[in-house]
């Protein structure tokens, strides 16, 4: 079978889609959520599990398994492809583009690295050091296997001549980041050497890069070495730990943010799995974009000295701008990282993150520490660092709420603090196009009549059979109407069972190879899916009463329009004194009717 059938058949859009939109049941058969594609308040973003494909009435974009995660995921179809054949299992041999082959050797090297270092931590006896290190930092088997941890020795060119073996060229192991050219001589070296190996993934769990930690006395090179950017790597759009975060995030409706790669291994055997590490590098707009799939909610982790606060302040700002309740937990005094408190003291750290504070509080107790809001001097201190946070909420019912607390706090008006915020330049570049409202026209009254209707004739055979020939006459002049009819009619013709949904399956694969394939298939999508939105949960009998009255209100259209072409054509000839065509179009005007 074409994978690309086999995929569809082992695929559920529901869990697809489910990934990245919080679905919720909306009539007998449907779901429907926030669309992901364009910013709404109200759902408009459908999805069909009989018919496997969804739409956005919002921005008027649908589809099916495919073009999901293309738009989603910014994805070629050959890339869609080679993703979902992962997700089911469906292998998929063909590599298109030149492009699409260069990441997925990649990703293939990236792979055969993370097997060779894990086998080498597990098993080999150059390991046994860093067997007693890990085991000393209190990382089990289990968290080893999970995060697939794991060893570069203490040697020039380990990895590479594995590589070299396994039919990898120099260029490959270069580009992939993992080798570098020798100084002299030549052939390259390993990237990384003597290093704990923490394999680097995206969200969907593939390895692209990793992070080696030095050995203790160790002292070449930085603590941590990361992998360059590469055509897999991004350090800008890869957060540490959110493959195995993004499920239990959008449950628990929150995720932890912290700085260190081993936080989040720590983190992990504490129970707290929502939790991501950007790994040393400020958070960008892409890591807070992508966070938003899954959470509404970051909460940031200081030490009490609140060390990382300065670093995470940008952040915090980007993540205000884009609507994210923000929120803090402060590590007991003497502990430096989540590291350090779930070795220490086990059970903590999944206490303190499960009474997280709003940002807005920690940051009044942080700068009023100390001071003394008697003193003109401290007051004006505190205002200045609270002013600018205050001053990025968008949301007036918090902004009102935190500017009173504060103006009770420094003994001021709420109407004078009020006058000192200062008005925000976004920090975010007027969010991403993408996520622009598209202004959709709305349907005239007939065009949606024609919808319905259609909907529901290729929504059985038996509707068709029924009503295809009172359809037909209705659709004069629609172009892309009468191919979609036709399409129907020859699928009849040509035998369909009656099987629920075979009989928009089979129009909607004809579609495929069709040139006008995606308005056509835009047409019968959003016709099938205005079917359950308007006759959900009615009886059949109702529902049959419906279609009557379009049908009635669709002929009446159409014996209008005919009566007024028929008229024109009267005037034209009346002008013209062609009386022979006068009395015969008089005639038919008399008897239409
Ligand atoms: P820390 O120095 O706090 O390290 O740096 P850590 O996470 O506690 O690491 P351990 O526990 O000593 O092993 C915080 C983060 O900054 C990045 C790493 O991602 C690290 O986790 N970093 C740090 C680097 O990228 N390079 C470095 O040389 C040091
Ligand atoms: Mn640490």
């Amino acid at each position: 079978m074409d994978p690309k059938d086999e995929i569809k058949q082992k695929l559920d859009i529901l869990d697809l889609v489910g990934e990245y939109v919080t679905l919720k049941p909306s009539g007998s058969t449907g779901f429907k959520g926030l669309c992901p594609f364009h910013s709404e308040k109200s759902p408009s973003f459908h999805v069909s599990q009989d018919r496997q494909n969804w739409h956005c009435f919002g921005c008027n974009e649908g589809g099916d398994c495919f073009s999901f995660v293309m738009k989603m995921e910014g994805m070629t179809f050959p890339e869609a492809l080679i993703h979902l054949g992962k997700k089911t299992g469906v292998e998929v041999r063909r590599l298109p583009s030149t492009e699409s082959n260069t990441r997925a050797r990649l990703l293939l090297i990236h792979e055969l690295a993370q097997k060779f270092y894990q086998k080498i931590l597990l098993e080999s006896s150059k390991a046994a050091a860093a067997r007693s290190y890990v085991e000393s930092r209190g990382i089990s088997a289990d968290l080893l296997e999970r995060f697939g941890i794991g060893f570069a020795p203490e040697e020039w060119d380990l990895l590479s001549l594995f590589l070299l073996k396994r039919g990898f060229s120099e260029t490959e192991m270069i580009q992939a980041g993992l080798s570098l050219k020798r100084k002299q001589g030549t052939g390259v070296i390993d990237r990384f050497r003597h290093r704990l190996m923490i394999p680097l993934r995206d969200h969907h769990g593939n390895t692209v890069g990793f992070t080696g930690r030095s050995m203790p006395g160790n002292d070449q090179g930085p603590k941590y070495m990361n992998s360059p950017e590469t055509p897999l790597y991004s350090k800008s759009h890869v957060l540490f730990g959110l493959d195995l975060a993004k499920r239990v995030a959008r449950d628990t409706e929150f995720i932890v943010i912290v700085e260190g790669n081993l936080d989040v291994v720590a983190s992990h055997k504490d129970g707290v799995e929502q939790i991501v590490a950007s790994s040393g590098t400020a958070l960008t707009q892409e890591h807070l974009e992508l966070l938003k799939r899954y959470t509404n909610t970051i909460v940031f982790a200081f030490d009490a000295d609140a060390a990382g606060f300065t670093a995470a302040k940008k952040g915090m700002s980007l993540a205000r701008a884009l609507d994210f309740d923000i929120r803090a937990v402060i590590l007991p005094e003497g502990i430096k990282d989540p590291d350090e408190l779930v070795q220490q003291f086990p059970g903590v750290w999944k206490e303190l993150v499960s009474h997280s504070q709003p940002i807005m509080q920690f940051l009044i107790t942080r700068v009023t520490q100390g001071k003394d809001l008697h003193q003109i001097d401290d007051k004006r201190a505190v205002a200045k660092e609270l002013i600018p946070a205050l001053s990025e909420m968008n949301s007036i019912v918090e902004r009102e709420h935190w500017l009173q607390v504060v103006a009770d706090l420094l003994q001021i008006s709420i109407d004078q603090l009020r006058l000192s915020l200062t008005p925000q330049t976004p920090a975010v570049a007027s969010a991403a196009p993408a996520k622009e409202v598209k202004k959709v026209e709305p349907f005239s009254k007939e065009e949606k009549a024609r919808r319905i209707l259609f909907g529901y004739l290729v929504g059985s055979v038996q509707a068709f059979v029924t009503f295809q020939h009172r359809l037909l006459p209705l659709l004069q002049d629609q172009e892309l109407w009468i191919i979609l009819y036709n399409l129907a009619k020859s699928t009849y013709d040509s035998g369909c069972q009656t099987a629920q949904y075979t009989f928009f399956s089979r129009i909607r694969d004809l579609l495929e190879t069709h040139p006008m394939k995606e308005s056509l298939q835009l047409l019968l999508d959003s016709s099938s899916f205005m079917i359950d939105q308007t006759f959900q949960d009615l009886p059949p009998q109702k529902v049959l009463e419906h279609i009557e009255n379009l049908f009635l209100f669709l002929e009446r259209q159409t014996q209008k329009r005919d009566r007024e072409a028929l008229a024109r054509d009267l005037r034209q000839a009346e002008a013209v004194g062609d009386q022979e065509t006068v009395r015969r179009l008089l005639e038919q005007l008399n008897s239409s009717p």
